[in-house]
């Protein structure tokens, strides 16, 4: 396989036409037929698989992009989707983006792909479409457990997700109510996720204020979860970085092992 065969097939699972600013091939190969697969890669893994005689390495998470942020946007259709106003909703979305820009400035974008371009090896990352086929895939899940329960409790939809997925059951992380009680019931929801990282306390105050009971996040950060409980309103549940992750990334890499492809994962993975 080449480098491009391998997007194809990550884009082919969601429809995609293009890989979004968030992924990228940093160095392209051909003759693909053993990946060393992280969600997190560095030079540390470069090297090894350099070593290991592995043909290719891919990561989830952006390694070296200074626009990946825009990916952002896409939380726009999401909060459209809960009948938030496009201006809000726009609004929201560009005060969050500046501060990822900057973020972005702050990064020496290039010491990992410089150093896989110096050893020659093949390396590329997808973020935006496994996440968009984990959010489809989470929230399609969901959605059948309201087809036999309408209003199911929040610990109701966590027992059906552990349940449903082998990644939430293996994970070390639980999904976790982290703002109202197990005994609320889910009432309006929205899973958030696939648009580059989690939208904080703003995205979650836009729903809430909107009419949507529980947003639901893989994760959040400590200083927006303490705005978010200091509402008096509003419920959140988190599911887990690395097996909300993992859940749109699988189906990807058992495509690709259908195809031949030796695949060894790594770097949180859980498979
Ligand atoms: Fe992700
Ligand atoms: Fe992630």
């Amino acid at each position: 396989m080449h480098t491009d065969d391998i997007i194809k097939v990550a884009l082919d699972l969601v429809g995609m036409s293009e890989l979004p600013v968030d992924s990228a091939v940093y160095v392209h190969g051909e003759n693909i037929n053993n990946i060393l697969y992280g969600i997190d890669i560095g030079v540390a893994e470069l090297l090894y698989a350099k070593e290991q005689g592995f043909d290719c390495v891919i990561a989830h998470h952006p390694v070296g992009l200074v626009n990946h942020f825009q990916v952002f946007q896409r939380h726009l259709d999401q909060l459209i989707s809960k009948g938030v106003t496009i201006e809000t909703a726009q609004k929201v979305i560009d005060k969050k983006m500046m501060g990822f820009k900057f973020g972005s400035h702050a990064r020496n974008y290039d010491a990992i792909p410089s150093f896989a371009r110096l050893i020659r090896m093949p390396f590329l990352n997808i973020h935006c479409p496994s996440d968009e086929l984990g959010r489809r895939l989470i929230t399609e899940s969901i959605e059948k457990l309201e087809e036999q329960d309408e209003n199911p409790l929040l610990h109701e939809v966590r027992t059906h997700l552990e349940t449903s997925f082998l990644e939430f059951r293996e994970a070390k992380t639980k999904i976790e109510v982290a703002k109202g009680n197990e005994s609320d019931s889910l009432g309006n929801w929205i899973f958030s996720h696939g648009a580059f990282t989690n939208g904080g306390f703003p995205i979650a105050d836009c729903y809430y204020q909107y009419d949507v009971d529980t947003v639901i996040y893989i994760h959040i950060a400590p200083v927006e979860l303490s705005q978010i409980l200091n509402l008096n309103y509003g419920q959140l549940l988190i599911t887990g970085h690395l097996a909300s992750d993992s859940i749109g990334i699988n189906p990807f890499l058992d495509r690709l092992e259908e195809r031949g492809i030796q695949i060894t994962a790594i770097g949180g993975l859980i498979r």
